[in-house]
């Protein structure tokens, strides 16, 4: 009987050894330890067997049974770590890949316009300045020649922070021109800049929303004039909306920073049911313009007798409507998936002008 342990010990030891995988192993458990197993068979057996012989090969099968069952733990162990080691090696990813042809996120509309218009300007020679979204007074109104008691403040349906100790309120940013004095401020000209970025107002339908986005213009130089204006206008609708020509109106406005001061209207047609611009019988309002007011320039002490400009503010989410055919600006910030990936551009894809800006 010790000699049939001995060798059944030594044949389990050789299966559990050959089992090369987590299920093999888990087949020889069962063949041995299992309720019909081998090592299970010998147990039963013992309760048939005279006292003294059980004396003997009670504790002889049991030993069997425990190094049995610890060397299937232990082979387990092996094979679990191996196993893991393999996965591990088959799902490495190599994040310093590019990414070829699965892309899993999508750029907003917001996002890609955004970097449309950069590319566009940036050929054009401008760099992209940036200010903060929670704004000063000073930078926002005053120093735009929107002082307290202008009525251009309430047209702005502004959002107030709470006052400071000394009673000076912030704003949320009401529009980007404050961007405008921060450069003049901080650079002197020749100064060609965009400022895309969030804006505020306390406003809400199909078309606004209370945070929206605006890309900012400025040019100051010795000798700008309207007429470089009107050019880098042209030049930048033109290819944003990838055509070969626009045709543009400046009608007669007023913002108190610009003086003149114009709306551009460009040339499109509504027929068949979306927007081509370009040509056609229609006009559709698409920003504010002007030439910098010589008391914004003072303000952020630029000599006006030396220096002129233009500045030009455009509502970044009705130009992503308008080239990418969306009707309600409330969709941009709703975060639907399914709104997201029809609309979505590719990942990584940055846009320029030689490849074709949208594709
Ligand atoms: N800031 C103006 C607006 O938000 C737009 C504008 C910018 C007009 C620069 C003229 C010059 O309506």
């Amino acid at each position: 009987m010790q000699e049939q342990i001995a060798s059944l010990k030594a044949e389990i030891s050789a299966q559990i050894a050959a089992a090369d995988t987590i299920t093999a192993l888990e087949d020889v458990r069962v063949a041995t330890l299992g309720k019909k197993g081998s090592v299970s068979g010998l147990m039963k057996n013992l309760g048939g067997m005279s006292p003294d012989e059980r004396k003997v090969m009670g504790p002889a099968l049991n030993g069997l049974k425990t190094e049995v069952a610890n060397e299937l733990a232990a082979r387990k162990d092996v094979l679990e770590s191996a196993e893991l080691e393999a996965r591990l090696a088959e799902e490495r990813v190599d994040v310093t890949l590019p990414v070829l042809d699965h892309p899993q996120g999508s750029i907003h509309p917001v996002s890609q316009v955004m970097d449309e218009i950069a590319e566009i300007f940036a050929n054009l020679g401008f760099d992209v300045a940036e200010g903060p979204d929670i704004e000063s007074d000073f930078h926002n109104f005053t120093a735009l020649n929107i002082p307290e008691e202008h009525p251009a403040r309430q047209d702005h349906d502004t959002f107030y922070l709470k006052p400071d100790a000394d009673g000076n309120r912030k704003v949320l940013r009401t529009h980007t021109s404050p961007v405008q004095i921060r450069t003049m401020l901080s650079k002197q000209p020749p100064i060609r800049i965009i400022a895309p970025g969030r804006t505020y107002r306390s406003d809400s339908d199909a078309t606004h929303t209370p945070m929206f986005h605006q890309v900012e213009g400025l040019v100051i130089d010795k000798d700008t004039h309207l007429g470089h204006l009107k050019g880098t206008l042209e030049a930048f609708l033109k290819a944003f909306f990838e055509v070969d020509a626009v045709t543009l109106r400046l009608r007669p406005s007023y913002f108190p920073f610009t003086e003149p001061s114009m709306e551009v209207d460009v040339q499109c047609s509504f027929e068949g049911g979306s927007v081509k611009i370009g040509d056609g019988n229609d006009w559709l309002e698409i920003l504010g313009s002007g030439m910098v007011n010589p008391r914004v320039l003072e303000n952020c002490d630029l000599d006006p007798t030396v220096y002129q400009g233009f500045a030009f503010g455009c509502g970044i989410d009705r130009l992503a409507m308008l080239k990418y055919g969306m009707n309600d600006l409330r969709a941009f910030f709703d975060g639907d998936l399914r709104w997201l990936r029809h609309y979505g551009f590719r990942a990584l894809d940055l846009p320029t002008l030689a490849g074709g800006l949208s594709r």
